[in-house]
């Protein structure tokens, strides 16, 4: 037997000024796409932004419904939107913010689903390239991960099919 030990490495920055200018326009964007969440049910508006190699950025906001498993998290409606609207386009970063409805941005953490890595990771295969991932902490402070496979270890991928 071998234990095995995984180190992932993460950035904290205690402020938004602190981010690049360009994590914080991600970050703008996100919070304008939350503001069209449609969340009826749980009332917790989330909105993801993609930024492609390109510069173009595509939205995205959690889309629920009253078959609740029915709906959708605002990662990956923005990823298959991305798949969909420019599929020979590389994902370069992904920004997450949160909010419950009432209060405002930035406030609580928020983090992507086990269903929102798996979907982003494949992206990360599908393209052969990392995507930087830039997520709100809470208290106004924000993580950001250099690959979206760091929040998943041990993914499944379709390599194990072949
Ligand atoms: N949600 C997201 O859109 N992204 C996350 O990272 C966490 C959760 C949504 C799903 C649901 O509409 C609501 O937030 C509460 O779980």
């Amino acid at each position: 037997m071998r234990k095995i030990k995984l180190d992932s490495v993460f950035e904290e920055y205690d402020n938004f000024d602190l981010l690049s200018k360009e994590d914080q326009f991600l970050l703008n964007s996100a919070i304008e796409a939350a503001k069209s969440a449609y969340a009826p049910y749980s009332h917790f508006h989330v909105g993801a932004a993609v930024m492609l190699d390109n510069g173009e950025i595509v939205q995205g906001n959690n889309q629920e419904n009253a078959a609740y498993p029915s709906g959708l998290c605002a990662e990956r409606v923005a990823f298959f939107s991305t798949g969909a609207q420019h599929p020979n386009e590389k994902i370069k970063s992904i920004a997450v913010v949160a909010y419950p409805e009432g209060t405002e941005a930035g406030k609580v953490a928020v983090s992507p689903c086990g269903d929102c890595r798996q979907v982003m990771a494949e992206y990360e295969h599908r393209y052969g390239q990392k995507i930087r991932l830039i997520m709100q902490s809470g208290n106004g402070k924000f993580i950001v991960s250099e690959s979206v496979s760091s929040l998943l270890p041990f993914a499944f991928d379709a390599e194990s099919m072949k």
